[in-house]
């Protein structure tokens, strides 16, 4: 088993790990993390051009929804899979991503937006996540990291204000070490099923990210276009790391 100093490179392949999921190592990550990662003091007035500013307060607001759910269903479910490591690093898990809807929040509020109380494409999510069990809950999971870490690479990379990048830039890689959290994890999960089961997942679950790209596109192009980003660059950008989750998940 290689070393889990720090997953959270683009380059996912540094840690992957030979011997399949270790949730003791994970949970090292998840701790060294939550310990390690910077606290951020956001200023009450962000400064943004207007022209990216306004479809990009949109674009977030729906993000900080997604991202502060209590995570009650995933915690049971994890709970099922008789892990002690695995259920406190989905606890580690949830409270990552409710800091970055803590955060997504305040960047909201500094630029001058208000925050939403639910959104449909939110509801759509959880729906599809506790169709079924755990597995479900992190195939669908997935295709939301896999879509907010493509977003927020883009805000990180193309906004120009440096308080802003640097908040993008930590939650990008606290998204990148998530993606690769759960590919293992699915490894292990979606090994135990039949050849024919594991292919009919398989093309489910490429159905299901196609389409949330597709609705994805429909609702943010404008913060994409504001970004600089088209929208077929952005369905390649997901696209590539869908297709990278894939590898290690089916395995
Ligand atoms: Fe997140
Ligand atoms: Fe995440």
């Amino acid at each position: 088993m290689e070393t889990l100093n720090h997953p959270a490179t683009e380059d996912q392949s540094v840690a992957l790990d030979k011997d399949g999921f270790d949730s003791a190592k994970w949970l090292s990550y998840f701790i060294a993390n939550k310990r390690t990662r910077p606290i951020f003091s956001l200023p009450p007035d962000l400064e943004l051009d207007e022209q990216i500013k306004l479809p990009l307060i949109r674009s977030l607001q729906r993000f900080q929804i997604g991202e502060t759910g209590d995570g009650k269903h995933l915690r049971k479910f994890a709970s099922r899979a008789n892990d002690a490591d695995y259920s406190r690093c989905v606890d580690l898990f949830i409270r990552e991503e409710q800091s970055h809807g803590q955060l997504l929040g305040e960047v909201v509020l500094s630029l001058g937006g208000t925050l939403l109380t639910w959104h449909w494409t939110d509801v759509a999510f959880i729906f599809l996540r506790r169709i079924l069990g755990l597995k479900t809950e992190i195939l669908i999971l997935q295709i939301a990291e896999i879509i907010g870490k493509c977003f927020y690479k883009c805000v990180a990379d193309k906004v120009e204000n440096e308080t802003l990048r640097e908040v993008f830039s930590v939650i990008v890689l606290d998204e990148i070490a998530h993606m690769h959290f759960h590919s293992e994890f699915l490894a292990k999960q979606l090994g135990t099923l039949s050849w024919m089961t594991r292919v009919v997942v398989h093309y489910a679950w490429c159905v299901i990210f196609n389409t949330a790209c597709f609705v994805f596109i429909l609702d943010h192009k404008a913060s994409l276009d504001a970004l600089g980003i088209s929208s077929s660059e952005f369905v390649a950008r997901c696209s590539k790391e869908f297709h990278r989750s894939a590898r290690i998940a089916f395995k």
